[in-house]
């Protein structure tokens, strides 16, 4: 018995932490941010208002959002010095590797004068992370594709201000559209936190050793890279490039069933959704929203990716493992609507999670009971024996 949640021992036993930020039912196909459902957290707030509630439990009345967004507006900005990181990179490196090693690199800006165990530095480092991973992402791109960085702007929204960094450059400004303003503001809250994921693990343990925090978000980066975890979007999209059209669907779904290719069918299955996960259903809904403000309806993409989401779960071999869409499924469809590169895509992931990631890192620091992470193994090994010396080996 945990607060007004019952846990049989079992899972009890292998919990890894008790958190009261996020809560997800699995075979209800729930997931709640501080006991809001994520449906209503993606009409009714944004993603700063997430922000808040993830990071202090509550949501904001209107004078706290206001001083919240504020506060992270005005940290928006990175130090000049972090430019010339970017220099060292290729041109062509994926933006995940740029933003693990210059997100780390923060730490070297915050690292002397950060005490952990102070309440009010650890919030600074949460609003300095929530407001510059926006700025990092769109500089990733931008040396990526040779136009020159663009400062954020104050008077634009969190995800507005996102969009002008990506799309203006010194000859156009970008026109904010606010329904693509919005869509990228619900995948934003979409992602932001999933309890205890891989990357959100690897933060916490990364932190219990009393890491600095910069450092360790940048390790959750570095595992949210993966395929099987928040990479997923890209090879998602990837795969229905690959698959091409509807009448080839019945082809690669053979290569799925068939163990020997390794084949996955990116963007469905889920460690613990074994129903359909929350966020699929509101990233198809956001789909469709974009692409009709953009007219691009008859999107040749999104009309196989809903051919095959109807196959697959029509197709017993999917049902009979429980596996259904993912918010992985959609989300690379809506991100290229929106002019993200499929490369960007785990960046953005990224961007959002780090909410998640902070949130989870300060309610662990937090905690007085706190101690270093160490989980244990089943040694599998050799039995105790002797050295020989080299001669005789
Ligand atoms: C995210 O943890 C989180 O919360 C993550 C995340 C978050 O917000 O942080 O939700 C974000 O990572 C979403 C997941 C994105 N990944 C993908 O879409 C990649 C494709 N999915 C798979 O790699 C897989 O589904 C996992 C990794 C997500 C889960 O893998 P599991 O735990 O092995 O799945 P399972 O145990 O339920 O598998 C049951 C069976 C197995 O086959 P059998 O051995 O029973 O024959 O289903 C098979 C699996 O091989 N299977 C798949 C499959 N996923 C599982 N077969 C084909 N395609 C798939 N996608």
């Amino acid at each position: 018995q945990t607060g007004k949640f019952t846990y049989d021992p079992g899972f009890m036993s292998t919990a890894s932490c008790q958190s009261a930020i996020t809560y997800i039912d699995g075979d209800k196909g729930e997931l709640l941010y501080r006991g809001y459902p994520i449906e209503q957290l993606a009409v009714n707030a944004d993603f700063l208002e997430s922000c808040y509630l993830l990071l202090n439990g509550e949501l904001p009345n209107k004078a706290e959002k206001e001083k919240f967004v504020n506060t992270v507006t005005r940290h928006t900005m990175v130090h000049e010095q972090m430019n010339f990181f970017f220099r060292g990179f290729r041109r062509d490196a994926h933006p995940m590797s740029v933003l693990v090693g210059t997100v780390g690199a923060l730490a070297s800006f915050y690292h002397d004068s950060l005490d952990i165990n102070d309440p009010a530095q650890r919030e600074i480092s949460a609003i300095r992370l929530i407001a510059k991973l926006p700025t990092l992402v769109a500089m990733a791109y931008k040396y990526s594709v040779g136009q020159p960085f663009v400062y954020p702007r104050n008077d634009l929204s969190y995800s507005a201000n996102f969009m002008h960094m990506m799309f203006s450059n010194p000859c156009e400004e970008y026109k904010v559209n606010d329904v693509l303003v919005r869509a990228l503001d619900r995948i934003l809250i979409l992602h932001a936190d999933h309890e205890q994921n891989a990357s959100t693990s690897t933060v916490r343990l990364a932190g219990s050793s009393g890491a600095n925090p910069f450092a360790c978000i940048a390790a959750g980066i570095a595992c949210l890279w993966g395929p099987a975890h928040g990479g997923a979007n890209e090879a998602a999209l990837n795969m229905l490039k690959e698959i091409g059209t509807p009448d080839k669907i019945p082809e690669f779904i053979a290569k799925v069933k068939d163990k020997n290719s390794g084949v996955k069918l990116m963007g469905f299955g889920h460690r613990v959704y074994k129903n359909f996960d929350p966020r699929a259903k509101l990233m198809r809904e956001t789909c469709h929203e974009v692409l009709n403000e953009l007219g691009l309806q008859n999107d040749p993409l999104f009309k196989l990716a809903m051919e095959l989401e109807k196959i697959a779960l029509e197709d017993d071999y999917f049902v009979s493992r429980k596996l259904y869409p993912n918010v992985d499924f959609y989300s690379g469809i809506v991100q290229s609507a929106l002019g993200i590169p499929v490369s960007l895509f785990t960046g953005i992931f990224a961007m959002a999670r780090t909410i998640g990631w902070i949130a989870q890192w300060n309610e662990m620091i937090a905690d007085p009971e706190q101690k270093i992470g160490r989980p244990r193994q089943l040694y599998v090994g050799a039995a105790r024996r002797d050295v020989p010396t080299i001669d005789k080996r």
